[in-house]
């Protein structure tokens, strides 16, 4: 195992949701393991997508920013195809666009169960599905998908998330056992609670902090660099024979 295995050199990327939050991170971050990436967000997040394009490039890597709404699967055909057209190949797909919903089960309604999964669970399938059809023609390539320490544990007033979250990661043993002979892992990454758009309210809740703060061994939240750890690793070479896994990056939240 040499230095070259933890790196990205060469390689292009999708990183799904990137134009905020945990997404930003990943892309920049991949960037600077050194590869290029496509920055796929939906329409209304151009200005922070292109954002993060700046940052990709500020460190000699290339970025290309698409429109991407990962509910329709024509989207991602569109730009699934853009992606392997500009760039011809595709390494990696981060799976990490997602929506929460927070309700007590009793209270949530059908619109709500197709809004977050649709986004959470047929968005993951379906960019995957996409990705991979290239991946199989390259004979080899990488999925890593967002899920979440609730893909492991439950926890009140998230009901429909967590379904989602341990979906994508059981999504990811059945891609594992399908594409493994193309040479293509596909994995998922259950980080604890991290500071973001998507739970700002929560963070802003000293009865959240005070309730979830002792339960991480750690002692401490999530950051998005700790996300980036995990994604960067699963990427690279030295985690070719990691399939079918989710990492989770919890700081032991899931262990009691
Ligand atoms: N923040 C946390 O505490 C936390 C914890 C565990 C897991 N996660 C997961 O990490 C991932 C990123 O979350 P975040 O906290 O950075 O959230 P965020 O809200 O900051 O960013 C999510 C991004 O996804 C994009 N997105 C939403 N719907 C989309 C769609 N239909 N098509 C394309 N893009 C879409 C948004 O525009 C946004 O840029 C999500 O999958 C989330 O479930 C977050």
């Amino acid at each position: 195992m040499q230095d070259s295995d933890y790196r990205l050199e060469g390689q292009v990327g999708i990183v799904t949701g990137a134009a905020n939050g945990i997404g930003q991170a990943l892309a920049i971050g991949l960037a600077q393991a050194g590869a290029d990436i496509v920055i796929c967000d939906l329409p209304a997040q151009h200005q922070q997508a292109e954002q993060t394009a700046q940052a990709v490039t500020a460190v000699g890597c290339k970025a290309l920013v698409l429109e991407l709404d990962v509910r329709s699967a024509a989207s991602i055909e569109t730009a699934v195809s853009s992606a392997c057209n500009s760039f011809g190949r595709l390494d990696f797909l981060v799976n990490n666009a997602g929506v929460n919903i927070r309700r007590p089960f009793l209270e949530y309604s059908e619109a709500e169960w197709d809004a977050i999964s649709s986004v959470n669970l047929k968005g993951v399938f379906f960019m995957s599905q996409a990705a991979a059809r290239q991946m199989v023609r390259q004979q080899h390539g990488k999925i890593v998908s967002i899920a979440s320490q609730l893909a492991a544990v439950a926890m009140q007033n998230r009901s429909i998330y967590a379904v989602t979250k341990a979906g994508v990661a059981h999504m990811m043993k059945a891609l594992a056992v399908e594409l493994g002979p193309y040479g293509i892992t596909a994995n998922a990454v259950g980080p604890t609670f991290v500071a973001t758009q998507l739970s700002e309210s929560m963070f802003k809740d000293p009865a959240f902090i005070a309730e979830n703060l002792p339960r991480i061994p750690a002692g401490r939240f999530g950051s998005p660099g700790d996300v980036l750890g995990a994604v960067r690793f699963l990427l690279s070479p030295a985690a070719d024979l990691v399939n079918g896994h989710l990492l989770l990056v919890d700081g032991g939240y899931t262990c009691w």
